[in-house]
């Protein structure tokens, strides 16, 4: 089983970016919490952050040529207004399971829009950085446990 979690724009800045709101876990860190999550799983992992709408588009792609078994991904703001992210995940099919660590339900209403959660597989959210794991969690009950 091999997965990816993509992290979106500002997301490198955690720990740093409003902590009030994404907490105070660095971003290498939650790198090293989700390696050894996985670890301990037999799954796995990459993870890829970019702040550029194509280059995630273009991870997407990549993880569909490399034959991936699901994807996390927090698209960050891009989840409000990126169609090409959604067209990614429909065109590759891959079992996609978006994530936010704040709960975007209740703030700002540009943000209760998401493009990609139509093709998603399910949605973790405000559940801070500990959502990614859930989200994992939920890929695993998805394709049926770790190979
Ligand atoms: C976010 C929520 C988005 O609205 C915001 O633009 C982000 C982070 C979250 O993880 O809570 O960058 O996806």
């Amino acid at each position: 089983m091999k997965i990816y979690i993509l992290n979106g724009p500002n997301l490198n800045l955690l720990g740093v970016r409003e902590p009030g709101i994404y907490g105070d876990e660095s971003y290498d860190a939650l790198v090293g919490r989700i390696e050894q999550y996985c670890r301990e799983r037999g799954v796995e992992v990459c993870c890829l952050q970019s702040n550029h709408e194509g280059a995630l588009v273009d991870y997407i792609h990549q993880g569909f040529f490399e034959k991936i078994d699901g994807i996390v991904i927090n698209p960050g703001a891009y989840t409000h207004t990126s169609i090409a992210l959604l067209d990614a995940v429909k065109a590759t099919s891959i079992p996609t399971v978006e994530v936010h660590i704040s709960d975007v339900s209740a703030r700002e209403d540009f943000r209760q829009v998401s493009y990609i959660r139509a093709a998603c597989i399910g949605t973790v959210s405000g559940h801070g950085t500990a959502g990614y794991l859930e989200a994992i969690d939920l890929l695993l009950s998805y394709k049926g446990g770790a190979k």
